[in-house]
């Protein structure tokens, strides 16, 4: 096993780079199952799950070459398997979005029920019903789900209870290949479901309204490979971006699309930070001394979830009471207890918390519960008193490709050993 030891204190100074989206890439590897021509991608974040989707895909007789740093290249032309890995799928919910591709290309699929994890029970009720008014037919049993389309997959008009982006991601890519057209409303409208999107209509697929509340897709007969670079990973953007403000830094984030981080460039502003946006780059400067603010978490373009952990290790420190609600997962404040064994005032009701600033960190041994409260440890440990050691870093390992060298490169104390 190995940790992350952190010494705080440091006001981080210099240029990082931001890598591709993980939850960009995800669907969009997936969704090249859905061509039996061959995709090439670019700026392909080395993360801990693009390597699990490979293995799914290779499990299903898909031909994935990930010999070149970030790069991938995919080929779908034969699928051998309708049934994806369990051990693989349990691993990583977002394998179940490999079930859409698997219906439209073989007419049927087979695969386990994605379990829950530490921030929620993570139905897929919206999924499934999707799947039902599209004309599969769905059993479920023993864990598993059973999907056949014996009928072809027809167009249809759906309404999302909730505007889910793995749902969104599904239904969008199944809908592709369905016969006849398919609106879908009150969807998710996150830039990871544009750049999917973006993606399938480069594969032929007629996909519009991508970012608003209502998706229209007109099927088409058959879809090919096409060459795609993924956007940047706003949650590893927004990561460093709070980095900068708590330690009283000065850092230009380079690869970032300012129109990505609107809330979150709101919330540093509100707090006393100076965020100046570029193109394609972001100027956080601080002096460290920050305002107690309130975030309330939304699908987008509200304030993301996945920046909730990360944001409520800045309030800890910030002057004043901040309270934090979120309104999206049932259980995403796995890192709170953490964050108080290292000295921070907190206390949650339901799904609010309110954080009394500044706490005084003091450095101790931490682990990462989930991968954002992971990137939260790092956070409060850049500036604890002290050292801070954080273990379970498979979990950071992800999300976030090569944290311990990009910190570093800006000055951030830290180095990764063997326990
Ligand atoms: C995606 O998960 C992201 N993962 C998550 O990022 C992110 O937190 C989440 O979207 C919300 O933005 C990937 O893209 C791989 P949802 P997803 O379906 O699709 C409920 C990270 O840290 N729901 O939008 O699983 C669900 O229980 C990860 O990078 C249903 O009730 O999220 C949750 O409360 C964590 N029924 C809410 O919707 C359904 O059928 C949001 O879930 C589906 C979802």
């Amino acid at each position: 096993m190995e940790k992350l030891l952190i010494t705080g204190g440091r006001a981080l100074q210099g240029r990082i780079i931001v890598g591709g989206a993980k939850n960009a890439v995800l669907p969009i590897i997936i969704a090249s199952l859905l061509a039996k021509t061959p995709s090439r991608f670019d700026e392909v974040p080395m993360l801990e799950d693009v390597r699990t989707i490979s293995q799914v895909l290779r499990h299903l007789g898909v031909k994935v070459d990930d010999s070149e740093p970030n790069v991938l290249t995919v080929d779908s032309r034969d699928i051998t398997s309708f049934e994806p890995p369990y051990d693989l799928v349990s691993t990583m919910r977002a394998s179940f979005l490999v079930l859409g591709p698997l219906i439209a290309r073989m007419g049927k699929a087979r695969i386990s029920m994605p379990g829950g994890c530490a921030i929620g029970a993570r139905p897929i009720d919206i999924h499934l019903k999707a799947f039902e008014a599209l004309g599969v037919e769905i059993e479920q049993g023993h864990g598993y789900i059973e999907a056949n389309a014996p009928k072809g997959i027809k167009g249809a008009t759906i309404y999302f209870d909730f505007p889910s982006v793995g749902a969104t991601e599904h239904v969008m890519m199944l809908a592709a290949l369905a016969k006849g057209k398919t609106v879908l409303e009150n969807v998710a409208q996150e830039p990871e479901i544009v750049d999917l999107a973006n993606y399938l209509n480069k594969m032929g697929a007629k996909v519009r309204g991508a970012g608003t509340a209502v998706i229209k897709i007109e099927g088409v007969k058959e879809l090919h490979g096409a060459d795609y670079t993924i956007i940047p990973d706003r949650i590893e953007a927004g990561t460093y971006m709070i980095a900068a403000a708590m330690t009283g830094g000065d850092v230009i984030i380079e690869n970032v699309l300012p129109e990505h981080q609107k809330p979150l460039t709101a919330k540093l502003r509100e707090a006393g930070a100076i965020v100046e946006e570029d193109v394609d780059r972001i100027h956080v400067v601080s002096n460290g001394q920050l305002k107690a603010v309130d975030v309330k978490t939304l699908p987008f373009p509200g304030f993301p979830t996945d920046m909730q952990a990360q944001i409520m290790a800045m309030l800890v420190v910030a002057n004043g009471r901040s309270r934090v609600t979120e309104t999206v997962f049932e259980n995403r404040f796995m890192h709170v207890t953490e964050l108080m064994r290292m000295g921070a005032k907190i206390t949650t009701e339901g799904r609010s918390a309110s954080i009394d600033g500044p706490a005084h960190l003091t450095g101790c041994q931490v682990r990462c519960t989930d991968l954002r409260a992971g990137a939260a440890m790092i956070l409060a440990a850049l500036v604890a008193e002290g050292q801070t050691s954080i273990v379970d870093l498979h979990h950071i390992d992800r999300g976030y490709e090569n944290i311990v060298e990009k910190l570093r490169g800006i000055g951030a104390q830290i180095e990764r050993v063997k326990e």
